[in-house]
């Protein structure tokens, strides 16, 4: 495991610079379409609420936490794009505190502080961490009483790493194109090398669980599921490569958006 999590934190401090200047300030469809409509309404902050961004790149959803007029204090472990971040939220010194930290270690963690936040997310960060159960043994102790976790991860069914883009043609009468995804890789947790983007330097290496994995692990540690959203791209939206997600694939949810609330 230990080696796992070394190989993935020198792949996203080699490819800091290039996922720095991908996302810049805004983000890409994918974040813009897919995941932040999404969690900016089951997070739903207070304007003054406290807010813990676990594994924030390079601030994207700090940014927006902040321009909400929420409290957060950000951290990642890739010290590279910790310094992206320092780079781009120097505005918003005030509300901000952004620290190195990795998500497997309980103690960095706890360093947090407990009782602390009112909500925690995570923006498409669960599936390249080597290990997610110290990250859900500690939140309820980092989380106020009633807390909740928000977050995002690509869809295990129909967007894991052994998930093949499909094209083909048929002939009902009329010639169809049909845009499908084909999976071989579900059940058991696996890892796999794999590319965020297409041009960074390194692959890093993703973890893929099912489902039912992230629920158990939530419910074991006290939370419930009060809100879920499975995220396609609308038919409209013009593909970013041609067998790349777009909304040829409408009908299919490339992402999911979940809400976990500490059980009273
Ligand atoms: C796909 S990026 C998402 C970054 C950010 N949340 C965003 O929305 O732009 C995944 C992030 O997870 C971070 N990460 C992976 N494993 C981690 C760990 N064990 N502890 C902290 N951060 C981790 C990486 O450094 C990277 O910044």
């Amino acid at each position: 495991m230990d080696t796992l999590n070394q190989i993935t934190k020198d792949a996203w401090n080699a490819n800091a610079q290039v996922w720095d200047s991908k996302m810049g300030n805004d983000g890409n469809d994918f974040f813009n379409i897919l995941c932040w409509p999404a969690l900016a309404s089951l997070l739903d902050p207070k304007p003054d609420a406290h807010i813990l961004d676990i594994a924030c790149g390079n601030g994207l959803t700090t940014r927006r936490l902040a321009e909400m007029g929420a409290a957060v204090t950000a951290f990642d472990f890739s010290s590279n794009l910790i310094e992206y971040a320092k780079q781009r939220l120097t505005n918003y010194q005030s509300q901000i505190s952004l620290h190195v930290i990795d998500a497997t270690d309980e103690a960095q963690l706890l360093a947090l502080g407990e009782a602390k936040y009112d909500s925690a997310l995570s923006n498409m960060a669960l599936f390249d961490m080597a290990d997610i159960e110290p990250l859900f043994r500690t939140l309820p102790k980092l989380l106020k009483p009633g807390g909740t976790f928000v977050f995002s991860i690509t869809h295990p069914c129909f967007n894991n790493a052994s998930s093949m883009h499909v094209v083909e043609e048929m002939d009902d009468g009329e010639i169809k194109t049909v845009y499908s995804i084909k999976t071989s890789r579900y059940m058991t947790p696996y890892s796999m090398r794999g590319l965020a983007l297409r041009n960074q330097p390194k692959p890093q290496i993703y973890f893929e669980r099912p489902l039912q994995y992230y629920l158990n692990l939530a419910f074991q540690n006290g939370f419930v599921l009060d809100g879920f959203e499975e995220r396609a791209f609308p038919p409209e939206v013009p593909q970013s490569t041609p067998l790349g997600w777009g909304g040829k694939f409408s009908e299919i949810p490339a992402v999911i958006v979940a809400r976990l609330r500490l059980r009273p």
